[in-house]
């Protein structure tokens, strides 16, 4: 039998540079200031970091649009800087995933500069040129399209302008990009989180998308998500990259359109496409028509999405499992409570998520249950996707007030706040004046108090990703949703040979019964993350979590 890959028993802790710790007080995050917290990372236990872009970028999104694929934005350092992190990473037992963003480069990549200065030039069909833009929209408001006065045509940019989309159908792409992705792992780092991976194979008539009533643009995303050539070009990159590397690396496609069946596909070993994807049902829940339009989220659709990608993927493939990233707002805000039972429902969540079975990705200040940040105008935020909806917004006549109060709870500035370090002013996060507001709650909330706590949520995240690497049901047991309607309690099992976890959150605010057929079975059972309930029961606190184990 081959062994299990070394990922079913890890943790990924996700870095957002920017906003993780600043080595020389300009205010803004850095490589070295990461390199002097790694013994943060390496008390939590974190098996792998995946760093968000550091490349040369204009930031015009905030380094998702890289204008250079081998070097360090000055920002954040340089390639000596970087060199002396992995040193740091890989001498703590760590490895380093990189952030791979190529469905779309910076304007300002000189490939683009080539392929903008002539109609005929050699890499003209590195991108997407029509004389006759279609009726998409951008993920970032407005069209997909901009107009190029230089060769009279628009190219294609389902991003921001500043992210032109490169096309993929051109052999010449594929092969830079397997260049530079040979280039990164010859330097010794341990992978990559590809960005938009789903996005990278469109279909190359770019017909016109749907309109819904009343929208100003067409729906591009059947005619560029999981497109007609996606699982040939994952399957190349990986003959043409990772074949013959050995099986320590890590990738992951984030896929913020996948479907399972693509996803089975994608991360099925036999076809050797990638290791895992992020998919995004259940972050999706809340959503109406856009982001910005909320809506309430119910437990029993949050198990029913969940448990529907741990039962699809149950023979074949491998989840990711994530409650945040850098595009979410902050877990225990979004989804629990960050008021008076902030703590406890934080530990919930980490105790429900991570004994799903799959990969949990842990993102920067979740491990402290850092919360949304209290918005005081629309100056305050930086993100481009913010700043272009409140633009629209108002421009079509909607009251400024409304706009912001959709921001609030949705901005993606909500997860970019300055890493709490400790309870001093800039919350030992720089010396300087911090690219964006620090939350002012770190004076509690922040890793010096929460490391000197053994009851803090870093501890029991700490707990959490130590038994994966101990018990094997945590990785390998099986996974069966109860009370899949149940709108208070998230309930299921994990069940390896003769070890079965039973595993509890209370998703509500009111104390909680959970109504298991089974119940008198587990009475009595070893709690093994959590604390007992009063009566040795089943019982559940506002916001509590709990799993116990039968068997050894
Ligand atoms: C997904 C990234 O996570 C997000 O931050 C970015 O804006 C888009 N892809 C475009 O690169």
């Amino acid at each position: 039998m081959t062994p299990e890959p070394w990922w079913k028993t890890a943790t990924v802790y996700q870095i957002y540079p920017r906003s993780f710790a600043d080595s020389d007080g300009d205010g803004i995050g850095d490589l070295a200031g990461i390199t002097a917290r790694l013994d943060h990372l390496a008390a939590l236990g974190i098996d792998v970091l995946w760093l968000s872009p550091v490349y040369p970028s204009p930031q015009d999104d905030a380094g998702y649009d890289i204008s250079d694929y081998r070097d360090i934005d000055p920002t954040f350092g340089t390639l000596a800087d970087f060199d002396r992190l992995l040193e740091g990473v890989h001498a703590r037992g760590m490895k380093l995933v990189m952030d791979l963003v190529v469905n779309h480069t910076s304007d300002e990549h000189p490939w683009f500069e080539a392929s903008r200065s002539s109609r005929d030039g050699p890499k003209r069909d590195w991108y997407w040129w029509r004389a006759r833009p279609n009726n998409w929209g951008s993920f970032f408001s407005g069209s997909a399209w901009e107009y190029d006065p230089r060769t009279e045509e628009h190219y294609l940019h389902l991003f921001s302008r500043k992210q032109p989309d490169l096309n993929w159908e051109t052999p010449a792409v594929r092969a830079a990009v397997h260049e530079l992705m040979r280039w990164w792992l010859d330097r010794g780092v341990d992978g990559f989180r590809m960005d938009v991976i789903d996005l990278i194979s469109k279909d190359p008539a770019l017909p016109d998308g749907e309109r819904r009533a009343g929208a100003l643009y067409g729906d591009g995303i059947p005619h560029t998500s999981c497109g007609p050539r996606i699982h040939e070009f994952m399957q190349e990159m990986h003959r043409e990259v990772f074949a013959g590397r050995g099986g320590e690396l890590l990738t992951v496609g984030e896929m913020p359109t996948v479907t399972l069946e693509h996803a089975r596909l994608f991360t099925d070993p036999a076809r050797a496409e990638l290791d895992m994807v992020f998919q995004f049902d259940h972050v999706n829940l809340d959503h109406g028509a856009t982001k910005w339009d909320p809506r309430p989220l119910r437990l029993r659709d949050l198990k029913a999405a969940l448990g529907r990608w741990q039962e699809g993927l149950a023979d074949v493939g491998w989840n990711s499992l994530y409650w945040g990233n850098h595009d979410q707002p902050r877990a225990v805000s979004r989804f629990a409570d960050d008021g008076v039972h902030r703590v406890r429902a934080a530990k919930m969540l980490a105790t429900v998520l991570h004994l799903h079975r799959g990969t949990p990705y842990v993102y920067q200040g979740e491990e402290l249950g850092m919360t949304n940040a209290p918005w005081s105008g629309i100056d305050e935020f930086r993100d481009i996707e913010s700043l272009n909806h409140y633009a629209e917004a108002v421009a079509n006549g909607a009251d400024p007030a409304d706009v912001l109060a959709a921001l609030r709870p949705r901005s993606r500035d909500n997860a970019r706040t300055p890493m709490q370090w400790d309870a001093s002013p800039s919350a030992g996060f720089t010396a300087g004046e911090p690219w964006l507001p620090v939350n002012p709650n770190h004076v509690e909330i922040n890793a010096e108090a929460a490391r000197a706590d053994p009851d803090s949520v870093f501890h029991h995240y700490r707990r959490l990703i130590g038994l994966r690497h101990g018990e094997p049901v945590v990785a390998h047991g099986d996974f069966r949703m109860l009370l899949p309607d149940d709108e208070q309690v998230y309930a299921f099992t994990r069940r390896l040979g003769d070890v079965e976890l039973l595993v509890l959150g209370n998703f509500s605010g009111e104390p909680a019964l959970p109504r298991l057929p089974d119940a008198r079975a587990w009475a009595g059972a070893e709690v093994l993350v959590g604390d007992p309930a009063p009566d040795g029961g089943l019982a559940l606190a506002p916001w509590e979590g709990r799993a116990y184990r039968h068997g050894r």
